[in-house]
């Protein structure tokens, strides 16, 4: 008889606890998978904020690991406590009517409440300072004249990439992707041109947002060379989430490369069948498209003098290929519904001199 109303009173209790250590277990196991998938190369996690290559960016990531690991102690910690607390209770409960409670709390156990606040108010301090050192960090550049200065205005659903210089010969206007010289600090005036979107680029900074009417500032830094994607981190309409870019981090000599063949303007001698499709293009597509030297000067949708030199098309939709850009032309509300390009009805023979001409543009 003692041993069954033994058992009827120990076993809820033993299933309790062990449903608990099966959730903490469970709880353990995602946040180390949590942490784990926080390591793997960028090329697989192209938005992991946690792995950094930029100042800017590696300031916030040291707050948010620390962060991270006072939180996780913090859980064990508590966990561990309770867990104590539950199996020190049930070894001492005294014999209790059934549907009553004790009242009295046994003496004892102030301490815990001092150490528990005094440990808590010291995490939180430190905290407190360290994001505002992070806050001062962050906000300004380091001083000095930047190297490059950068005009980046928000569509719906592209980024365009202005280069600014006091020389006006040397500016140039490029979209969805910008190429900065490693090691050097880039200072970027964000506007946006109808709703509010946000310059993020996880591996190098935080986000900044993009405000009609009013000039944001951010500034970036690459440590090493890498392709960095970028994503618009403000919910801006259907297309948010393929308004993409990517910065590309080279050397400053790679760098001045670039900077001077897009500075140039694409040849003008062209043969036949190129000038059909200059013309083609510049009639068709050049009332919201320019490239730079010709009569196509629109400034609604991307600059495209020199498209082919770049990764992606359609802000990161698709990769530059013949094939992506030549379904872009034929079709680009299927590939990116509401965009504000729309279909052309071009016959197949306009299509395939739209297509080469672009493909000339280098
Ligand atoms: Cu632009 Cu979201």
């Amino acid at each position: 008889m003692a041993s069954s109303s033994y058992c009827a009173r120990v076993a809820p209790a033993f299933f309790r606890l062990c449903r608990l250590a099966s959730g903490l277990l469970l709880f353990a196991c995602t946040v180390l998978l949590a942490f784990l998938e926080c390591r793997p190369a960028a090329a697989d996690a192209p938005l992991n904020y946690m792995v950094t290559h930029g100042s800017r960016a590696q300031a916030i990531a040291h707050l948010a690991w620390f962060t991270t690991i006072i939180s996780i102690l913090v859980i064990i910690i508590v966990s561990g406590l309770l867990l104590a607390a539950i199996a020190r209770a049930r070894r001492r409960t005294a014999p209790v009517l059934p549907g009553s409670a004790p009242v009295e709390r046994p003496a004892g156990g102030i301490a815990w409440i001092y150490a528990g606040v005094g440990i808590s108010t010291i995490v939180l301090f430190v905290t407190m300072v360290w994001t505002f050192v992070t806050l001062a960090e962050t906000a300004n550049p380091p001083p000095g004249p930047p190297a490059l200065r950068l005009q980046v205005i928000g569509h719906q659903w592209w980024w365009e990439i202005r280069y600014l210089s006091d020389d006006p010969s040397q500016e140039f206007r490029t979209a969805n992707e910008i190429h900065v010289p490693v090691g050097k600090v880039v200072e970027i005036s964000l506007r946006a041109a109808d709703v509010i979107h946000s310059f993020w680029v996880p591996a190098l900074a935080g986000k900044t947002d993009l405000i009609p009417g009013q000039e944001n500032r951010t500034w970036i830094d690459a440590l090493r060379p890498g392709v960095y994607r970028g994503q618009c981190g403000e919910y801006c309409g259907e297309q948010h989430a393929h308004m993409a870019f990517e910065v590309v981090a080279s050397a400053p000599d790679e760098f001045e490369q670039w900077r001077k063949r897009q500075l140039q303007s694409p040849p003008s001698d062209l043969a036949a069948q190129a000038k059909g499709g200059q013309q083609l293009f510049a009639s068709r597509c050049g009332i919201c498209h320019s490239v730079r030297g010709t009569s196509a000067g629109g400034n609604l949708g991307p600059d495209l003098t020199h498209v082919m030199s770049r990764g992606t098309i359609g802000a990161a939709a698709l990769p530059n290929t013949p094939a992506s850009l030549a379904a872009w032309i034929a079709d680009p509300q299927h590939i990116k519904p509401g965009n504000l390009m729309p279909r052309l009805d071009l016959s197949a023979p306009q299509m395939v001199l739209i297509r080469q001409y672009l493909e000339s543009l280098r």
